[in-house]
């Protein structure tokens, strides 16, 4: 069994693995679902000074990708600080609050949240690309709640600039990252009705989020010295390595969470587990950064086959635009003469018969 601890804003986490922001945690029974489903933190629904008035619809699901409306919480603050917030503190997890937007909402908000908080996150995925609003928000929540300050980034924003920003501002992590959009999504068995309600519009999350949310965190993590947490995709054990792999310590998942239920966290953490097991690797911490520390890769020569590791499924021959492959009883040949190296074969091959060359 791998060592899965993870030391993040002075707390020792049981595994990396925690919610995020959204319907998982939009109340304290939630949330307490959230626990028993073994999530290692709670971080709770942003919140304002008011209550959001949600369109509806406001969710779909597409497999790939999923898309939303949802604001912040439809919970009033009072709500949340007369019950949820209480409720949720019996899980005895650490506590991250989600907060939003401007600085004087974080200024109203911060001090009546700091004795259920043990740490602060905020959204900014309503406030400007200009860094000034988030710094004066990021200030405002250190004096008033006392506790470690998140800074949760949107995936349309310039990440590098706005995370030294927030550091600067005296942030104690990133969170990266939020939704992707303005997005929007077709009915096409109703006549084309746009599937979101309000203005049609939807914030783009799930497996598509992914590839961002990894550029995100390793643009990021090369130029801040604060903990990053990876949000955007993850719904496996795999999906977790590559996030700490490009720098993040610790994870949040929000979309499958929704759809698989929140067993999704012990699920995904024993997955975790295994996957360090299997590829002999004895802790998280072994694998945190390793894509930092990997130059670029060039791809000299076509790549070398391993014929038996080969079961002739036949998809790199499919894909290889260039007819560089071939199948002879079922086992995997080369045009080498005609690879461009463009490297595609690589990530079709399911079994590994295909090596990258130096
Ligand atoms: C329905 C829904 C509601 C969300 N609400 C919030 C929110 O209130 N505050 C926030 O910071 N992010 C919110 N998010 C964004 C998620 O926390 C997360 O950053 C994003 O969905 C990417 O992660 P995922 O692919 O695991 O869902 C919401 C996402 C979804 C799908
Ligand atoms: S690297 Fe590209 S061109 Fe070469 S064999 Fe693979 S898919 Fe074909
Ligand atoms: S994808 Fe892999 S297993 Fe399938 S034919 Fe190509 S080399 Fe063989």
């Amino acid at each position: 069994m791998a060592d899965l601890t993870t030391k993040l804003l002075g707390f020792t986490l049981e595994h990396p693995i925690m919610p995020a922001a959204g319907p998982p945690v939009r109340n304290a029974a939630a949330l307490l679902a959230c626990a028993a489903g073994g999530a290692s933190a709670l971080v709770t629904k942003t919140i304002s000074v008011r209550a959001a008035a949600v369109p509806a619809p406001n969710m779909a699901d597409f497999k790939t990708y999923f898309l939303n409306t949802e604001l912040w919480s439809e919970l009033s603050p009072e709500q949340w600080l007369e019950e949820e917030y209480a409720k949720t503190q019996s899980a005895g997890l650490p506590m991250i609050i989600g907060l939003g937007y401007t600085a004087e909402d974080i200024a109203e908000l911060a001090p009546k949240v700091a004795p259920f908080a043990d740490a602060i996150e905020l959204s900014t995925h309503y406030i400007s690309d200009d860094p000034e609003p988030m710094q004066a928000a990021v200030r405002a929540a250190i004096e008033g709640a006392g506790v470690p300050v998140l800074v949760k980034m949107s995936p349309f924003r310039e990440p590098q600039r706005a995370a030294l920003a927030a550091q600067e501002a005296g942030a104690a992590g990133i969170v990266a990252v939020n939704s992707f959009g303005p997005a929007f999504g077709v009915d096409i068995a109703n006549g084309g009705r746009p599937w979101m309600g309000g203005q049609g519009y939807g914030w783009m999350s799930g497996p598509a989020l992914k590839p961002i949310g990894l550029r995100m965190v390793y643009d990021i993590a090369r130029v801040v010295d604060i903990p990053i947490i990876g949000v955007g995709g993850i719904s496996t054990g795999a999906d977790v390595v590559e996030y700490l792999m490009v720098g993040a310590t610790a994870v949040q998942i929000c979309t499958a969470a929704i759809t698989k239920g929140p067993q999704i966290f012990g699920k995904v953490a024993r997955q975790l587990d295994r996957w360090l097991d299997k590829h002999g690797y004895a802790s998280v911490a072994e694998i945190q950064g390793l894509t930092l520390q990997q130059g670029i890769p060039q791809m000299t020569a076509p790549p070398t086959l391993i014929p038996e590791k080969c079961v002739g499924c036949g998809l790199c021959v499919t894909s290889c635009v260039y007819d560089a492959l071939y199948l002879v009883e079922k086992k995997i040949r080369i045009h080498a003469e005609n690879c461009e190296k463009c490297g595609l074969c690589l990530s079709r091959c399911p079994t590994g018969a295909l090596q990258f060359v130096n």
